[in-house]
């Protein structure tokens, strides 16, 4: 148990948010955590609102709350804002861990790769993204690098949650299934999907651990997003035969294969990463 040792967590009302605030609960960790635009009802942790996109008011919140701890989970995928909240804001918050000499988790992704290649990527390989959403994760990285030296990059894969509580990747594909939404699941785009309470606990590792730099940590099997699709509505109990699959539109420039080596995590990890075969399977 950690009695005493605060942790703030960033995005503490997302998908990966909230299972690190639960977990870091039962852990005994001081939890303090933020949300933007809806206040989770988690008792026994300290409730903070945050706009990534002020960064004098980001700075000066870490600096009140003086955690031991700051995981960043907390961004934007889209919209006119993105660059200011995704980039902007995780440099903001390294200054804060900076100030108050916290340790600093930075959640990345593996879409900060052009998934050009045929193997996985490893810590060493330079990011390439291809994406705006890519470039502004990549352009975070750097600036958290720059800003907090001792701060560990943790790039990730898609996260789901598994029957008990679908992410939002699952919700899409009982949406596509269930005739809400229209889509494709490619056969030639690659991730490794990683369970969240598998995630949020090997981030908790990793938060006492002194370890820097850049750490792939995501699931050991590579899937393709029409297997994943499959997967998924097996294990929500649809059928996976209405799961439609086809190769990506050839002038569709997105990263295809964004598979992470772990190599380096596991040999770290206590905790073990489950694949999606074996979680959904
Ligand atoms: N999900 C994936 O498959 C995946 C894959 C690779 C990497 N990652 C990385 O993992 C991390 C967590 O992803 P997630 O899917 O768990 O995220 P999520 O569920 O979309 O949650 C995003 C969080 O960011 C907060 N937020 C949005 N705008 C903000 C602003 N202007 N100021 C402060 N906070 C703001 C949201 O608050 P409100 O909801 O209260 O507005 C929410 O708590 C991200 O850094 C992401 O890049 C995710």
């Amino acid at each position: 148990m950690l009695t005493g040792r605060t942790i703030l967590i960033t995005g503490g009302s997302g998908f990966l948010g909230s299972a690190l605030v639960n977990t870091a609960r039962a852990q005994g960790w001081n939890v303090v955590a933020t949300y933007h635009s809806h206040q989770p009802r988690i008792s026994g942790v300290r409730w903070e609102m945050l706009d990534l996109r002020n960064g004098a008011a980001t700075r000066t919140l870490i600096e009140q709350i003086a955690p031991d701890v700051v995981i960043h989970t907390a961004y934007r995928q889209e919209g006119p804002d993105m660059m200011a909240i995704t980039a902007g804001g995780a440099g903001a918050v390294a200054q804060g861990a900076v100030m108050v000499r916290a340790r600093l988790i930075h959640l990345s992704s593996d879409v900060v790769f052009d998934g050009e290649r045929s193997g996985r990527y490893t810590e060493a390989d330079a990011p390439q993204p291809v994406t705006a959403y890519g470039a502004a994760k990549a352009d975070a990285e750097r600036l958290v690098a720059d800003t907090h030296p001792a701060a560990l990059i943790v790039r990730t894969s898609l996260i789901y949650g598994g029957p008990k509580c679908p992410g939002r990747h699952e919700q899409f594909v009982l949406d596509v299934i269930d005739g809400r939404a229209e889509a494709i699941f490619f056969t030639d785009e690659w991730r490794c999907p990683i369970e969240v309470g598998d995630l949020a606990a090997a981030l908790l590792e990793l938060a006492v651990l002194d370890r820097s730099g850049i750490l792939h940590v995501a699931g050991p099997d590579v899937v393709s997003r029409y297997e994943f699709a499959c997967l998924v509505a097996h294990a929500l109990g649809r059928d996976p035969m209405h799961v439609r699959g086809g190769p990506s539109p050839k002038d569709l420039r997105r990263p295809r294969n964004c598979a992470l080596d772990c190599r380096l995590a596991q040999s770290i990890l206590t905790v073990r990463i489950r694949g999606a075969r074996e979680v959904l399977g």
